[in-house]
């Protein structure tokens, strides 16, 4: 079996292009004692990635030239030495964009995934995914949401933020979304029952726009951005607030010079708790946030926006699309044209 990988072929200036990705064939390697093939599925693409293309320290690795461009990948299991897994199970780990990834205890987010059969394959890399998870701990634990918080999200339109936004309503919260375009502020009010929608590209005044939605102040921002939008939150927080920090990715695509804080003092002036999290070192709210995300999809409470590419080669176009803002929800790309549902895609053995 030959495996289609796509690596690092140059490091990225700004906005990442096509001529940072290459595309190469490698022989499958046999499986270890625990380890699992998966026939990859769906790659969930990850603003992330991007500090990790750079030769900077961050909380993941750099990536070397000519090395696998990560990526959590969702699979189907083809050959399994681990008892936990076996063949036809679905298996989630971070590994990278290639159609045949070995997963072994050890990978970072290593799992056996209980996909349902009448939900879509994909939302288990989005919404009912880390996504979902993420914007469900980092509001709960690290935001402590109360029901009544006047809530902002930023990058709301996004795949993190457009569920934040949509817990946060449907926890008693009221929440208002920052996005870049007039036509994701319709889409995140319309359609995902934001109670409001800042167009950060077009307000002339950020700060002015933020006092007019929020006349007695913010007491929950849940922070996808960091940078100027930070800036203009910071001292527009209620004495007390919380600021879970998710990420930054203002600054993804020129981190060796990012943007320079000048309210930070206003942590101290509003007593606000800011923390960074790790979605995956929730690991006691997972199971909570998993079965209170794909019940709210059943029901039709939450919208789980997507946008799906087809095929290996679509991965690099989908995460310049991401890092240039040209995305609304989970930015994802399908390896197998004809599948939505487990129920268009019989197990193997299944009549
Ligand atoms: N902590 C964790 O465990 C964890 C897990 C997953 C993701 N994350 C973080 O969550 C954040 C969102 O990730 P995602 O996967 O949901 O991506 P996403 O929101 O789907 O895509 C990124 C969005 O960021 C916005 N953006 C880009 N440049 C910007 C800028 N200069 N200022 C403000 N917004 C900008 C763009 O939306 P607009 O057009 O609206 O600007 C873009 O569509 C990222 O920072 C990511 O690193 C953290």
């Amino acid at each position: 079996m030959i495996n289609r990988r796509i690596v690092l072929a140059a490091r990225p200036q700004g906005v990442p292009t096509a001529d940072a990705f290459r595309i190469e064939e490698a022989p499958v390697p046999e499986l270890g004692e625990g380890e699992v093939l998966l026939r990859n599925r769906v790659f969930a693409i990850d603003p992330a990635v991007r500090g990790m293309l750079d030769d900077v320290k961050s909380y993941l690795p750099s990536v070397p030239i000519g090395g696998l461009i990560p990526t959590m990948v969702l699979g189907e299991v083809v050959a399994s030495r681990n008892p936990d897994f076996r063949e036809g199970d679905f298996g989630r780990a971070f590994i990278g964009w290639e159609n045949y990834s070995v997963i072994a205890p050890d990978s970072v987010a290593f799992e056996n995934v209980a996909v349902a059969p009448d939900l879509p394959l994909t939302v288990y890399m989005g919404a009912a995914g880390w996504s979902g998870i993420t914007a469900y701990v980092g509001l709960k634990r690290y935001g402590e949401m109360r029901e009544g918080d006047e809530v902002l999200v930023s990058a709301a339109a996004g795949a993190v933020g457009s569920v934040a936004g949509q817990v946060a309503r449907l926890c008693g919260c009221r929440v208002i979304g920052t996005v870049g375009t007039a036509q994701k502020s319709r889409a995140i009010v319309e359609d995902l029952g934001f109670h409001g929608a800042i167009d950060y590209r077009a307000a002339p005044d950020l700060g002015a726009e933020i006092d007019r939605h929020f006349p007695s102040g913010i007491d929950l921002y849940f922070d996808n951005v960091g940078g100027a939008t930070l800036d203009a939150v910071l001292p527009r927080m209620k004495a007390f607030g919380r600021i879970p920090v998710c990420g930054m990715v203002s600054n993804y695509n020129h981190q060796t010079d990012p943007y320079r804080l000048a309210n930070i003092w206003q942590v101290l002036v509003n007593r606000i708790t800011m923390r960074g999290f790790l979605a995956y070192e929730a690991a006691d709210l997972i199971e909570e946030a998993q079965a209170r995300l794909t019940g709210w999809i059943r029901s039709g409470e939450l919208v789980a926006t997507e946008n799906v590419a087809t095929g290996i080669e679509a991965a690099p176009e989908a995460f310049i699309r991401l890092m240039s803002g040209q995305t609304s929800g989970k930015t994802l790309v399908r390896l197998d044209d004809a599948v939505t549902t487990l129920a268009d895609w019989p197990l193997p053995g299944a009549a």
